[in-house]
């Protein structure tokens, strides 16, 4: 998500981080600075931020030549506490501008810290936790860098990733790694430092990849690496070997599979930190038994992908909560008549936040007196910013035009409302609301062991290259997971794909099935494995070449072994979670099939990753 930087050395610093900041631009931000200890005595640490683009910042410091000094840290921000402006982004400054700090991740006891802080007169510019840890470093500060950053990292919590640097000491940056990723770079005359390895290799191949729980002493002749408690660490120096441009994609040959592989993390984020103690707390708001029970009916609503989600989604609010969930494409909601009052709750979903439709349609509703929850991804997008509620689905920047980890976040969180909802109306007991927290944990390792069907997808493409058309078939939950698999096949292979609600075949589109059309049966929901197998003995008597996608170890999906040409066998989860681990082969096989037939992955043809028009 966020990237940071460090330099210290001979050379200008400003014009290094800036440039390492552009390299880090392709992971997603939405602000950057830099801070550079300026020459000169007394020494001085120098600020420039900006919300927007590294190109405002190159503008602002006239390309670095108006921050001279030799040391310095940079950031790209994507907001998390706080929103996307200047004063939030980072670095930020101690009170009397002796300490900067840059920081990826999270300090979760930043609001008891910084209520310590104002009680003792220090004043805050921005609303993120990161300048709680500045003023902590220079509320702490004895004269020693090294002891002071010690000191504070044993008060605070959370996970991080720190740049600090610090007036009194003007040559040294501090590096500090827990559960968010920093790379050492070793120099001639310099030593850098930076979460994603693209913004080093420029400079120098000679690497240490920091572990967690460790700090790194930086000056421009030695790199000093320590434990938590302070004791002294050897540098485990490796060569880098990748290219600049497959860097950025973590080694991987597209950002679409580096976001698939993402998957496992990102649903973690979602979920993990909304389930506190075996109950779901959800995000700085909660809703009673009476507000729910006010809502008549919820209208789920979205485009492309998050409109699919959505429709997973239903299936378990519906079952879960026992409410009536319609779900609508935003682009025909906004124009439609359907009845919409205060007693209606409009879940919009959307990865970027900003898509024109679902932002028209959120509007509409709200004026006809909906409450609105708006599930993205980008804090403080125009839909989350209409929104009453926001759940943000924490799935990290999305590069790839074809959503995956923004899709399986989106189901996890409408997972974790319809049992949150479920609960507060009263219609969980303690065994069974227990029991679907602990399914809800289950999901990010699920999503982690579909992964490893990749070589088996990858087998699977070459059946699907050469075919003009292809069915997804599904029932249920398996209908809106089969409606995102041939989205995923359409867009980025330029096949044709049809979804159908596998029982609606016989009304009409079972004539298009010929000797060797190749169907996808997604027959991933127990409860109706045997009409779906049904559906499968239809299409297989009219000569389809069915890869049926079964539950690994389901008793009775044997019986779809005589039906199908092949079987993908996916984690098996219970009926209503079970998308979003039956996704992953889905976006594999479009991924493979795509790459097969040499098209352009992660831009294709017609699409744009944002939809910001009508
Ligand atoms: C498909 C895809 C699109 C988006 C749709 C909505 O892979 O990415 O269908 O899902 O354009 O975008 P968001 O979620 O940003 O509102």
């Amino acid at each position: 998500m966020c990237g940071i930087i460090g330099f210290t050395g001979l050379k200008q610093a400003a014009p290094i981080l800036l440039e390492g900041l552009a390299r880090m631009e392709y992971r997603g931000y939405d602000s950057a600075g830099v801070a550079v200890v300026s020459a000169g005595s007394p020494a001085q640490i120098r600020l420039e931020k900006v919300s927007g683009k590294v190109a405002g910042l190159y503008e602002k410091t006239e390309n670095g030549a108006a921050f001279p000094g030799t040391c310095g840290i940079g950031h790209t921000r994507w907001a998390t506490h706080g929103a996307p402006t200047d004063f939030n982004a980072h670095p930020h400054l101690s009170q009397s501008g002796l300490f900067a700090v840059a920081h990826n991740g999270i300090i979760e006891n930043f609001v008891p810290l910084k209520k310590e802080l104002l009680a003792k007169g220090y004043t805050f510019k921005s609303q993120t936790d990161t300048e709680v840890v500045a003023q902590l470093l220079e509320d702490n500060y004895n004269g020693d860098f090294q002891q002071t950053v010690e000191k504070v990292l044993s008060l605070i919590d959370g996970s991080y990733a720190f740049a600090i640097l610090c007036r009194e000491d003007p040559q040294t940056i501090f590096a500090v790694k827990k559960n968010s990723p920093l790379i050492l770079g070793q120099g001639d005359g310099f030593n850098l430092f930076a979460s994603d390895v693209t913004a080093l290799v420029e400079h120098t191949r000679d690497v240490v990849y920091m572990e967690d729980g460790q700090y790194a002493k930086v000056t421009p002749d030695s790199i000093e690496l320590f434990a938590e408690d302070g004791s002294p660490l050897p540098l485990a120096v490796t060569r880098v070997t990748l290219s600049v441009s497959a860097a950025e994609k973590g080694g991987y040959e597209h950002f679409m599979m580096k976001e698939i592989m993402e998957q496992p993390e990102a649903v973690e984020r979602a979920l993990t930190p909304r389930l506190k103690n075996n109950e779901i707390v959800l995000d700085g708001f909660s809703l009673t038994k009476e507000d729910l029970a006010h809502f008549h009916k919820i209208i789920i609503t979205a485009c492309g992908s998050a409109y699919y989600a959505g429709l997973a989604g239903k299936y378990a609010i519906e079952k879960l909560c026992g409410l009536p969930v319609d779900v609508q494409l935003a682009s025909e909601l906004r124009y439609s008549d359907i009845p919409i009052d205060d007693h209606c709750l409009l879940i919009a979903v959307s990865q970027s936040g900003e898509t024109a439709d679902t932002l028209a349609a959120v509007k509409e509703c709200k004026a006809k007196g909906a409450k609105v929850l708006a599930i993205v991804n980008v804090v403080e997008s125009a839909i989350a910013k209409q929104a009453d509620h926001v759940l943000y689905t924490w799935a990290g920047p999305e590069v790839a035009v074809a959503t995956t980890k923004g899709y399986t976040t989106q189901l996890a969180v409408l997972y974790l409302f319809a049992v949150y909802a479920a609960h507060v109306l009263g219609r969980l007991d303690d065994a069974a609301y227990a029991g679907l927290i602990g399914e809800l944990r289950q999901l990010p390792e699920a999503v982690r062991s579909a992964l490893k069907l990749d070589c088996e997808m990858e087998d699977l493409a070459p059946h699907f290259k050469d075919a003009e058309h292809v069915f997804f078939l599904g029932r249920n939950t398996d209908s809106a997971l089969a409606m995102e698999g041939a989205l995923k096949l359409k867009e980025i292979s330029y096949i044709h794909a049809e979804a159908y609600a596998a029982g609606e075949l016989k009304h009409g589109t079972i004539a298009l099935i010929d000797k060797g059309t190749p169907v996808a049966a997604v027959c991933t929901n127990e409860a109706l494995l045997e009409k779906s197998l049904s559906n499968v003995i239809e299409v297989w008597a009219r000569g389809a070449d069915v890869t049926a996608f079964v539950p690994a170890g389901l008793p009775g999906s044997e019986q779809v072994r005589d039906y199908a040409a092949r079987i993908v066998e996916v984690p098996h989860l219970r009926g209503i979670f079970a998308s979003i681990a039956a996704v992953v082969p889905l976006q594999l096989l479009a991924y493979h099939v795509a790459k097969l037939r040499g098209c352009s992955i992660d831009k294709p043809k017609n699409l744009a990753k944002s939809v910001t028009v009508e």
